[in-house]
């Protein structure tokens, strides 16, 4: 082969390895077999010493218009294959902007604090505190300073949970002995809601539960009379229920207030003209309440001629479930996200 014709031979396979190359590192080798120190075009060059002296430069000026061609090949197709290769790339490592995102879950807060909070906040605009008391109690506080001797029907082993030995300890199964605790304490005027758990022995149905929550609120001032507490609960139920709502007292019995009354609202779901949640009575029982018994008030020191005041007492759950016509008290407990999830 002449000199000529093997430069042209290296033009010809150069342009089409380039041309094949799949990748940038496949380019480097083609770069190194036809430019490099051994390269085919570079042992081309020198042999230049074969030719004649005639031919030499025309020779040397094709050589190096090849060389040029090859270089401008090599990085032609280089730039073409790094895009590709980018493109590949990112293709791998990609997000897929158009996929729906995962929502983060949210937490909220649980429906029976949501209540909770709700009726706190509307004492605390009424001027009220709020306090708390232990979950296991003794008997005086449970039971005894609120007028209630150990033969009272209300201790019986039905309703207690009793803790350790010779009956001292129970498990509050109310939230009226923070009355005693904080009379105890504080003196006159006390305006007070206390929210907590309580617990009875119960056997678990729609409407029981061992273990359940109730606010508390009592008002102990100078010259307080039952006209005091009606207005107090019928602010509460507005505020709570709509302005609408009906209020009734029925006479009642409780030990540690005298007189005692339930409070009834117009039923929340028909509206009074009597269904199946309220039994067709057209009411619903949401509270207990009276003037504190002077024996409570002796308990802790409070003398019953100078001083007078209203208690009351609410289940959560029960006000929770008329206000949303919840029929099942087992839903608060069994943390089932379909039921939480509609009241966050
Ligand atoms: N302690 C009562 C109960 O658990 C509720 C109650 C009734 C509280 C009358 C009171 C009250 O303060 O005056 O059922």
């Amino acid at each position: 082969m002449s000199w000529a014709q093997e430069l042209e031979s290296i033009i010809t396979t150069a342009t089409a390895a380039i041309k094949a190359a799949g990748s940038t590192s496949e380019l480097e080798e083609i770069k190194v077999e036809y430019l490099g120190r051994k390269g085919a075009l570079t042992t081309l060059l020198k042999n230049v010493g074969s030719l004649t002296a005639e031919e030499r430069p025309q020779a040397g000026q094709s050589a190096n218009a090849v060389k040029k061609e090859i270089e401008a090949g090599l990085s032609e197709r280089a730039a073409a294959l790094e895009s590709t290769e980018l493109d590949q790339q990112l293709l791998e490592g990609s997000v897929d902007t158009s996929l729906p995102g995962r929502r983060p879950s949210v937490g909220g807060k649980h429906i029976l604090n949501q209540i909770t909070d709700e009726i706190l906040e509307i004492f605390l605009g009424l001027g009220y505190k709020v306090a708390e008391g232990p979950e296991v109690e003794v008997d005086w506080y449970n039971f005894e300073a609120l007028n209630m001797p150990p033969e009272h029907p209300a201790r019986s082993l039905q309703d207690t949970l009793y803790v350790g030995d010779e009956n001292q300890a129970v498990l509050r199964t109310h939230t009226s002995p923070v009355q005693v605790r904080v009379m105890e304490k504080e003196r006159p005027p006390v305006y007070i809601v206390a929210p907590g758990r309580v617990f009875r022995r119960d056997v678990v149905d729609p409407t029981h539960s061992p273990m359940f929550h109730q606010i508390e609120g009592f008002a102990v001032d100078k010259d307080v009379n039952f006209g005091h507490l009606i207005g107090t609960l019928e602010t509460f139920i507005h505020t709570m229920f709509g302005k609408d709502r009906k209020v009734r007292l029925r006479p009642h019995f409780f030990p540690y207030t005298e007189p005692s009354a339930e409070v009834d609202v117009s039923c929340i779901v028909c509206g009074g003209k009597g269904c199946r949640v309220c039994s067709h009575t057209g009411w619903l029982e949401i509270l207990g309440c009276g003037m504190i018994d002077p024996n409570v008030f002796k308990n802790v020191d409070y003398d019953p001629e100078e001083y007078s005041g209203f208690a009351f007492g609410m289940g959560v759950e029960r006000i929770a479930m008329l206000k949303y016509g919840i029929n099942d008290i087992r839903l608060f407990f069994e943390n089932d996200m379909r039921f939480l999830g509609q009241y966050t």
